[in-house]
């Protein structure tokens, strides 16, 4: 429940730091940006609707005007699209001379069966296989600003989330949620598999639970009536500020300069179940996310 979560007041400075948030146009993502904008982050905004996106970095800079810098950036990124992640990745490595936060953020659920424009399922290509591309092709820019941290949001979903490596598009079955879930397992593997491969390199990964929050996340869940009562909702869930809590633990607390890999809930580090430690099964799905991402 919301009311015992607690506030950290985390006193870190973001200033000459330059962080990226994919999906900042709203819910946990937008959140974040106004947290790092506030520390005085260069925050770059990473979204698919350029005009929400304008009017939340508008929001954003309204309500940091007199705290400092209040540098926000929004560039377009359409994870669903391989083409838009490269081009958008090709901008980036030319324009920023540093990267020292990348937050993987943005995500769909429970959404209606779909493809990407590479033909990916929709959970599966947007949540796990455009962050995998996109975060690849930053890679040398946040090693070069290293000590860097890659946090990636995933869900405590991921518990008893099944891959099927047979049918990853789920074109035999479909189950929205149990879509949803493999991605969310996929993002955990990914961490585990990514701080492997970065050992020594200062680029540090983290995966966040941030909990059950009340955000647009319900977009293709809760009938539009049931969103009058959302007074309800606001009873059980946490806030956006009180879902970010752990997302911005694992951004600025100097406590985990030395970890990565790890799983993060409510502020402290949450030891994965068996599911989440399968190594073959991160190391498999590895393999096949970069046959795919070569697929074009
Ligand atoms: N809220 C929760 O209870 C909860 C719990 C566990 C984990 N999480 C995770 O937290 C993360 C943020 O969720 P949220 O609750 O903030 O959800 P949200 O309010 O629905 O925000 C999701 C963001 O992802 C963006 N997005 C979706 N598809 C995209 C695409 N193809 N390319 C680029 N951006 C895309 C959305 O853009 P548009 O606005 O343009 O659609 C939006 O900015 C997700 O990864 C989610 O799985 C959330």
């Amino acid at each position: 429940m919301c009311h015992c979560v607690k506030m950290h007041h985390f006193s870190e400075s973001l200033d000459g730091k330059t962080v990226l948030i994919t999906g900042a146009n709203t819910g946990l993502g937008k959140e974040t940006a106004l947290d790092c904008t506030k520390r005085n982050a260069r925050v770059i905004m990473a979204c698919r609707n350029l005009e929400k996106a304008d009017e939340a970095a508008k929001e954003i800079r309204d309500a940091t005007k007199d705290s400092g810098k209040n540098e926000v950036v929004v560039r377009e990124l359409d994870l669903s699209s391989f083409k838009s992640i490269r081009k958008f990745c090709a901008r980036i490595n030319e324009e920023e001379p540093r990267l020292d936060i990348l937050v993987n953020n943005a995500g769909v659920f429970r959404c209606p069966s779909s493809c990407t424009e590479d033909g990916f399922e929709m959970h599966f290509g947007v949540n796990h296989l455009g962050h995998f591309l996109l975060t690849t092709l930053l890679l040398d820019l946040l090693k070069k600003s290293a000590p860097s941290r890659i946090v990636v949001l995933s869900s405590f979903m991921y518990k008893d989330a099944r891959i099927n490596f047979d049918d990853i598009n789920c074109k035999i079955n479909y189950s929205r949620t149990e879509a949803y879930k493999s991605s969310k397992l996929a993002n955990v593997w990914f961490c585990r598999e990514l701080s492997k491969r970065l050992e020594g390199s200062g680029v540090n990964v983290y995966c966040v639970n941030p909990g059950i929050v009340l955000t647009d996340i319900m977009r293709h869940s809760v009938p539009q009536f049931l969103r009058y009562f959302d007074f309800i909702f606001r009873l059980c869930f946490k806030t956006p500020a009180q879902g970010v809590q752990t997302t911005l633990y694992c951004i600025l607390s100097e406590k985990l300069q030395n970890e990565s890999g790890y799983y993060y809930s409510d502020c402290r580090q949450e030891d994965l179940n068996s599911n989440g430690l399968n190594e073959d099964g991160a190391k498999r799905l590895w393999e096949v996310s970069e046959k795919a991402v070569k697929s074009e």
